[in-house]
């Protein structure tokens, strides 16, 4: 089933100004976990805000679970169906306290109390923020803002989660337990989740990753299709995940490596299987 689509879309802030997004197909699944990665100014963002109709195509069309974007009577709809986490998190925040803070988009949406509480609890809870809830947001560190914000979100019990460079800001503890939350989401939820990103690892988890360029899509496929391709990713001005990079450089040193290696624990199962010739499970023995 399709959660997103876009139709050959093309878009530019302002007349006369060259395509930030430039005749763009994409169709995102649901349930799937997609990361899109690109170098600065390639319309990452730009397309994200396509997502819930926070902008128009000029050409082309953009479906949200079959619905177009530009059909302004489910404007509220497709809104609550998509939410969005953005890189900052003190732009995020609206409340002075927690709670309130992942109530107010529920507030305008005209859901009754006792079913408002129920989700606004359950929404701290998957965003393991429940014992910040009478805290002051400001007070909390970055990933833990963030948790609120994706809190806010998943109360609207939206189908699919937008992070626009979510975990940018955030210390490498905060990054992991917002991906943790996130993942939760995916699997457990089974909530769709589109990416944005800069972190290699982060993308190497992804069931599938999207490589923008001068807002158009370059390449498209699984971790291991995108990552294993390490010059054409570093031609796009992006990194590969640190253990393909090990892979590529060994093997150019003239130590034959599989060129498939996205993830550390792979990465040292190769090198221990290449020098004892044992499988390293073998070695755990
Ligand atoms: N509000 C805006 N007005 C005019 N130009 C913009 C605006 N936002 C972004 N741009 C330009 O559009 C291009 C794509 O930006 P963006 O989508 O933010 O890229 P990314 O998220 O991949 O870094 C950039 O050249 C950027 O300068
Ligand atoms: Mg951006």
């Amino acid at each position: 089933m399709e959660m997103l689509r876009a139709d050959n879309i093309t878009f530019s802030y302002a007349e006369d100004t060259p395509c930030v997004i430039d005749g763009l197909s994409t169709r995102i699944e649901k349930g799937e976990f997609v990361a899109v990665l690109g170098a600065n100014g390639c319309g990452k963002s730009t397309l994200a805000k396509h997502f819930n109709a926070i902008l128009l195509p000029q050409k082309g069309t953009v479906y949200v679970e079959g619905m177009k974007t530009s059909d302004e009577d489910r404007l509220l709809e497709l809104r609550q169906k998509v939410g969005m986490v953005f890189q900052n998190p003190d732009n995020q925040i609206v409340a002075t306290i927690v709670e309130e803070d992942v109530a107010f988009a529920l507030e305008n949406l005209g859901v009754p109390p006792d079913e408002m509480r129920a989700r606004i609890d359950e929404a701290m809870q998957l965003a393991g923020i429940y014992k910040y809830r009478e805290k002051a947001p400001h007070k909390l560190s970055g990933g833990q803002k963030q948790r609120v914000a994706i809190a806010g979100v998943i109360a609207m019990s939206p189908d699919c989660l937008v992070l626009d460079e979510a975990t940018a800001m955030l210390d490498p503890i905060g990054r992991e337990k917002v991906m943790r939350t996130v993942r939760k989401l995916n699997n457990e939820r089974k909530i769709t989740v589109v990416q944005i990103t800069h972190y290699m690892d982060e993308a190497a988890k992804a069931d599938r990753v999207i490589v923008m360029s001068a807002g158009k899509i370059v390449m498209e496929g699984t971790p291991k299709q995108i990552f294993s391709q390490v010059d054409k990713i570093r031609s796009l001005h992006l990194d590969v995940p640190q253990s393909a990079e090990l892979c590529h450089a060994l093997t150019d040193a003239g130590i034959p490596m599989p060129q498939d290696i996205i993830d550390p624990d792979e990465c040292a199962a190769a090198i221990y299987k290449m020098l004892t010739g044992k499988e390293a499970a073998e070695c755990q023995k």
